[in-house]
């Protein structure tokens, strides 16, 4: 997906210093502490973005979407026929029990997924947060997610409830939410998109629910048993549409204030309550471990066909304030 759907003429918005901003990717000099959204498009978006929407109506036509909104006509395309007796992968589960596609390659075709959502005119949103030291890695991840993006902590759930709520519900489709300690490896599109997608954390494909890093202290919101559980997934990657994201971060800020009036954190902090919030709200697509990998940690499986986005190396005491 090309860049075109930034809309260059958004500023920053006037806010109390101090207080993240947004801004669109044409920074001049990235000052110290930026919250970041990128836009992207698909289809044609000059038009669409002199388009008000009413957020009241966009609620109506979001809840319960799965992916494309309707089927639209396709034009003649010539592609590889699907087979009935052969699986597109034989190696990976490719559909939850609640039948939402676990995103690997060699599961989709990638030109008609664009042209469905082309079709729609679809824009995405990508929040990105550098706050303090984490501003080293923003060069890279912009670069490499103009390369491959769409080709063609704490107070992050807040935040993007909080945008979601003043701009986000009138200017995109769909919100990713993602690290910025990270890098664009390889294709990350239309694929991705839906409804509320989660990401297997690569660290815990394999594992049994038992054994994933879920909050396990009952005082906290975040708490799942060790019985319950269909993944672990990470909290560097997640989104879906507006409306949808926006309950998310609602919810898991919500969560997080509850906890801390009670003297408690979450172990993985956001990622303990997304993780809460995915098991009782079942996301429509989940990616597979392809859309976060660390390379250092855990090399290059045969079955990652493909390394899409990937940890950039940090050192973690350095690095981290928080
Ligand atoms: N972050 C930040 N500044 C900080 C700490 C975190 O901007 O001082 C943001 C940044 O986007 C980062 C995300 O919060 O990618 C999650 O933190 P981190 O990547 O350190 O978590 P990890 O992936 O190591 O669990
Ligand atoms: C680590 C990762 C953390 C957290 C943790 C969960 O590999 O760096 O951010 O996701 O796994 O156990
Ligand atoms: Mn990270």
């Amino acid at each position: 997906m090309s860049p075109v759907g930034r809309r260059g003429g958004w500023r920053p918005r006037e806010e109390s210093p101090g207080k993240p901003k947004c801004f669109s990717l044409h920074l001049g000099i990235l000052p110290l502490t930026v919250f970041l959204l990128v836009f992207f498009g698909y289809g044609f978006l000059s038009q669409r973005s002199q388009k008000s929407r009413d957020p009241g109506a966009v609620t109506s036509v979001d809840v319960g979407e799965l992916d494309v909104r309707e089927a639209a006509a396709l034009s003649r395309m010539v592609y590889a026929q699907p087979k009935t007796l052969t699986p597109s992968r034989e190696d990976v589960l490719v559909l939850t029990p609640w039948l939402a596609p676990i995103i690997w390659e060699g599961t989709f075709n990638i030109d008609i997924l664009n042209e469905q959502f082309r079709l729609q005119n679809t824009t995405i949103g990508l929040t990105v947060f550098a706050i303090k030291k984490y501003v080293v890695f923003l060069k890279l991840f912009l670069e490499t997610a103009e390369q491959h993006f769409m080709d063609v902590s704490m107070h992050r759930m807040e935040m993007i409830s909080d945008f979601s709520e003043r701009r986000f519900l009138q200017e995109v489709d769909y919100l990713v939410c993602a690290d910025v300690d990270m890098k664009f490896q390889d294709h990350v599109g239309v694929e991705i998109l839906s409804a509320l997608f989660g990401t297997l954390h690569p660290g815990f494909y394999k594992s049994s629910r038992g054994s994933f890093t879920y909050e396990r202290r009952p005082k906290s919101q975040a708490y799942i048993p060790r019985d319950e559980g269909d993944f672990y997934y990470a909290g560097g990657f997640f989104g879906g549409s507006v409306v949808e994201v926006h309950r998310l971060t609602k919810a898991c800020h919500q969560a997080m204030v509850e906890d801390k009036a009670n003297g408690i954190e979450a172990v993985w902090h956001d990622e303990s309550y997304l993780n809460k919030y995915l098991l009782y709200h079942k996301p429509t697509k989940v990616l597979s471990p392809e859309y976060v990998w660390d390379q250092q940690l855990l090399g290059w499986p045969s079955i990652m066909k493909k390394l899409r986005y990937v940890a950039v190396p940090k050192n973690h005491q350095a690095i981290r304030n928080r």
